[in-house]
């Protein structure tokens, strides 16, 4: 489903992926670990459509994403339908004046009938255990809150991969076990899970395949997860642990 072939990225000057080969089936559920500046955004976001490779190449379902292919309006709708990201800042994916508008953006922009978009809203904010939330405005919320909404406002398209950059970051215990449950039920429903983060205590089970990068932003280990994190030594010689 995705797959990237000798892929570097750079910001100007500043490296930031190197010679990135990668090979993602749908269903799986897949952690990025590595020690910070490693990496990890940069690729979430590079399969996200939102920056694009330096070399080598990104394909999708068969088909090269380029700054070319997204600008073709129907391409790119179906692409960003399909896969959907939640930002690790979720200030940054925030926009609407109350939650409601928030979740119904995304059904509106893909042109879904009222009473659709009525359904969805109203499935994404139990989903999320958020209903108390509906006519709040999401800009005054809690982290924790605004974490839900971002949540509930990407799955209300539905998307088939949920990429989430390090969800549970500044999250009380009882949100993270929401947040894992939650990502249990999503991959178990057959949503591909793509997923960084650094909060190994809470994301017990959810993964089954790790894939970790290096301080020089290439990837140096690729299996399963519960192999990767057992094993302390190269956690700590890769300043993971
Ligand atoms: N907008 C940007 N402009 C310039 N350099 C950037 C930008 N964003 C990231 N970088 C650099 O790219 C490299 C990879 O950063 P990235 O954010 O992908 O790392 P990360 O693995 O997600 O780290 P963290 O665990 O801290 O979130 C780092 O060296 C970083 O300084
Ligand atoms: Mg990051």
């Amino acid at each position: 489903m995705i797959q990237l072939n000798n892929l570097s990225f750079s910001y100007k000057e500043i490296s930031a992926l190197s010679n990135i080969n990668l090979t993602i089936h749908k269903g799986e559920s897949i952690a990025l670990i590595g020690a910070n500046g490693s990496g990890k955004s940069t690729l979430l976001k590079l399969i996200n459509g939102i920056v694009f490779p330096s070399g080598g190449s990104y394909m999708f379902d068969g088909k090269e994403i380029t700054e070319d292919s997204l600008e073709e309006s129907k391409f790119s709708k179906i692409f960003h339908k399909r896969i959907g990201f939640v930002f690790q800042n979720s200030e940054s994916q925030l926009f609407n004046s109350n939650v409601y508008e928030e979740i119904a953006f995304g059904p509106k922009q893909m042109g879904l009938e009222e009473e659709e978009i009525e359904i969805r809203v109203s499935d994404c904010l139990k989903l999320l255990d958020i209903e108390a939330l509906r006519n709040r405005t999401p800009y005054n919320l809690s982290g924790g809150e605004k974490k839900r909404v971002a949540i509930a406002s990407v799955l209300a398209l539905n998307p088939e991969v949920l990429i989430l950059d390090e969800p549970m970051n500044g999250l009380d215990p009882r949100t993270k076990r929401f947040i894992r449950e939650l990502m249990l039920k999503l991959n178990a429903s057959g949503k591909t899970l793509i997923c960084s983060t650094h909060d190994f205590e809470y994301v017990d089970g959810v993964f089954k395949r790790a894939i970790v990068f290096s301080k020089d932003h290439t990837i140096i280990r690729d299996g399963l997860y519960n192999e990767i994190i057992q094993d302390e030594k190269f956690l700590i010689e890769n300043n993971i642990k």
